[in-house]
């Protein structure tokens, strides 16, 4: 079974993935391609949010003890996150190639910066803290399996 350093951050993987499609599709101005890839990178972006959100950082401040530290700010992040997401849907439905390209870009810089704070400190605390709630995270998060 992966760690969880593993799993969530191939999750990173897969959305720079597929947003990485989604502005070579607005800037060949291929907008059929590209909404449906925006809809793929909303839903795998909100989806990993709620994983951490709902899943691993509850069982992380409760191993933890940390309740005001580093799930804070990852949770404000997502805050923001979504609102960049928000406007690079209003961008990508008006077929605004500049803004859509010009948010895409904002929105990818910060999701590195979060996702580097996570990968580096966050998940491998996690796998630390979380040895003994492995199957707890999995009910909380599709896809995570806790093993045998
Ligand atoms: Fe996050
Ligand atoms: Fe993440």
């Amino acid at each position: 079974m992966p760690t969880i350093s593993e799993f969530f951050s191939a999750q990173h993987r897969s959305c720079d993935a597929l947003l990485g499609k989604m502005e070579a599709a607005v800037d060949r101005d291929d907008w059929q391609q590209a909404e449906i890839l925006f809809d793929q990178v909303r839903a795998e972006t909100l989806q990993h949010f709620e994983n951490e959100e709902q899943g691993l950082f509850p069982l992380f401040e409760q191993a933890t003890g940390m309740h005001q530290g580093p799930t804070q700010v990852m949770r404000s992040e997502h805050a923001e996150l979504r609102e960049l997401l928000q406007s690079l849907g209003a961008a990508m439905q008006a077929h605004d190639q500049n803004a859509a390209l010009g948010t895409a870009e904002t929105f990818f810089l910060f999701l590195q910066q979060h996702n580097v704070k996570e990968e580096q400190v966050l998940y491998p605390m996690a796998d630390q803290a979380l040895q003994d709630s492995l199957s707890a995270l999995s009910e909380k998060v599709p896809g995570f399996a806790a093993g045998s």
